[in-house]
């Protein structure tokens, strides 16, 4: 089971036979060759602002990927675009070819009016992933210490989501073997140090782990 993180809040999850892309920032993000090079088969976006739909559209029509995203976002953004959608929400799971993918709440909005923002719970190649979207800490994050999360990609960014002290406490919450941050340092809003956040949450006891713009690990 490969994760590579392609900036921001952009993932590929690949287990060998199935490629799954999270929101796909890339072009505004200085990376339009990933854009144009990405093969994902299923692409999903959390919410509706910018920086999360990004190039959703365009790889969609290049890839033919189905997108996944709430039914808000797929009446507000993706259906009107001629983009196939699996339009789930909240609290529910979409079982696909991979395995699933559960909408979790968020606490943010969406740019879409009406439209709930949301993360997934992937359960991918015997791993569970937890992509938390942009979110503010909640209580709610308690719930996936259930799910025995072994990676957790959480926002440190500040200004729109978490920043570094409120992403701990996620991470106490969430007791993930593995935390990866995202969503800081693409705007000047959001400048943060990782290494300075993954090495506080390695003084409570948790692995966390920054990868670079194009990175890859094996989970
Ligand atoms: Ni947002
Ligand atoms: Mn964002």
């Amino acid at each position: 089971m490969e994760l590579q993180f392609l900036g921001h809040a952009c993932f590929l999850l690949d287990d060998g036979a199935c490629k799954v892309l999270t929101d796909p920032f890339l072009s505004g993000a200085g990376h339009p060759d990933w854009a144009e090079q990405v093969q994902p088969d299923f692409i999903f976006v959390t919410h509706g602002h910018g920086d999360h739909v990004g190039d959703a559209v365009d790889i969609a029509r290049r890839t033919g990927a189905q997108v996944c995203c709430t039914a808000d976002l797929s009446d507000g953004v993706f259906g009107p675009a001629g983009v196939r959608c699996i339009a789930g929400n909240l609290g529910g799971a979409v079982r696909l070819p991979f395995g699933s993918a559960k909408y979790f709440q968020a606490l943010h909005g969406s740019g879409v009016a009406g439209c709930p923002a949301c993360g997934f719970l992937f359960e991918m190649g015997g791993k569970t992933i937890y992509h938390a979207g942009d979110t503010a800490l909640m209580t709610d994050m308690a719930l996936l210490a259930d799910e025995h999360v072994d990676a957790a990609l959480l926002p440190i960014g500040d200004f729109y989501t978490m920043g570094p002290a409120d992403a701990l406490r996620a991470v106490k919450l969430i007791r993930p073997r593995l935390t990866i941050p995202m969503h800081y340092n693409t705007f000047p809003a959001i400048a943060q140090d990782p290494a300075a956040f993954a090495a506080a949450c390695q003084a409570e006891g948790y692995e966390a782990k920054v990868l670079r713009p194009g990175e890859k690990i094996t989970l």
